[in-house]
């Protein structure tokens, strides 16, 4: 084991969350008993695994005095939603810069509705543009809150840096607990990767708190070498800025990127009619972008591959249930 000296953090979230098992999508599957860790209980319009980054982001922010947070996204972007309803709740002016995906909905929809609702402000761009000139459109922002004098605190893409890297840090401490009450030492973790700050987190908290048990980066876009890569920068910066000692240079980084489909936000009819199968044998609702994605490449490999001989398989659900809303014409459920 070794001594983490958390650093302050907001009470945001309702931790821990449930380890929940799913007895009958497992004797559907005939595969490991599958666990849910049920992050997306985290909180109700929040929910999800951002609150678990921004309890400490945000505590950093209120700590330097800042009044105004802008962060990015994808237009159904979990994170920014997230960080919208949470700076409403903290008295915080909050600006989204998003990236638009396709056309611009005619009623706002999924996390875009609950971030309008929460009086975020907006500014969408082009994907396009929003590819080539991120920092640039982010420090334009900055300087115009900067001009009004306001303290700006930015928060990077998913809130995946060194200090969102503890919110993940502190999920391995409470699943350590959770393993040694549910009498299991499951063959591995599996979580959706997107901006890898979660996979940051479980890589290193795993290692920390002694789990003996390899955490799996599901990716829902962009490469294994890419989330790696990501991972170790991560950690390093999160060593340097909290003086850890902890070699994480030499922590493995697993990550599967064959089931990322289409693209980012684009599912195939597989990971619908997974949604469809979860909801109706076990109630536990998926999201197209990310736990969906996941959970179908963890079955994939439940049944022929790397996750077939094992007696117990956890899976991160780390939320994302508002963006099924502004998919739901994908799911064929119209006729019904
Ligand atoms: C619901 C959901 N699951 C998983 C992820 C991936 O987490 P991370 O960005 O830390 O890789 C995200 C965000 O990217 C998300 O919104």
């Amino acid at each position: 084991m070794v001594a983490l000296v958390f650093p302050p953090k907001l009470d945001l979230a309702r931790t821990p969350t449930p380890l929940q098992r799913l007895d009958r999508l497992s004797r559907e599957l005939g595969g490991p008993t599958i666990w849910v860790k049920r992050d997306d209980l985290t909180e109700c319009a929040a929910s999800g695994n951002k609150i678990r980054k921004l309890e400490f982001t945000l505590a950093r922010a209120l700590e330097a005095g800042s009044d105004t947070l802008i962060t990015c996204g994808g237009m159904q972007s979990n994170h920014c939603r997230a960080t919208a309803l949470l700076g409403a709740r903290l008295g915080l002016k909050v600006h989204l810069v998003l990236r638009q995906e396709g056309p611009r909905p005619e009623t706002p929809d999924g996390n875009l509705f609950l971030d309008i609702l929460s009086g975020a402000s907006l500014s969408v761009y082009p994907r396009d543009q929003y590819q080539r000139q991120l920092p640039e459109l982010l420090q334009q922002w900055l300087d115009h809150y900067r001009q009004q004098g306001r303290r700006v605190w930015l928060i990077p893409t998913g809130a995946s840096d060194a200090t969102g890297v503890w919110g993940y840090i502190g999920c391995a401490r409470e699943l350590k607990q959770d393993f040694a009450a549910a009498g299991i030492r499951p063959g591995a973790i599996v979580h959706a990767t997107g901006s890898g700050g979660t996979q940051a987190g479980l890589t290193a908290g795993t290692a920390a708190f002694d789990l003996d048990c390899p955490v799996w980066g599901m990716a829902v876009c962009d490469s294994a070498d890419y989330f790696r890569h990501k991972v170790h920068s991560d950690l390093r910066d999160w060593r340097a800025l909290y003086d850890v000692d902890l070699d994480t240079d030499s922590l493995a980084v697993n990550v599967n990127d064959s089931h990322i489909g289409p693209g980012y936000a684009v599912a195939t009819e597989k990971v619908f009619q997974c949604i469809r199968q979860v909801a109706a044998t076990e109630g536990l609702m998926l999201d197209p972008v990310y736990s969906a994605k996941a959970f179908q490449g963890m079955i994939e490999e439940v049944k022929t591959g790397r996750f077939r001989d094992m007696d117990d398989l956890v899976f991160i659900h780390t939320g994302g249930l508002f963006g099924l809303f502004s998919q739901r014409h994908n799911l064929g459920l119209s006729d019904r």
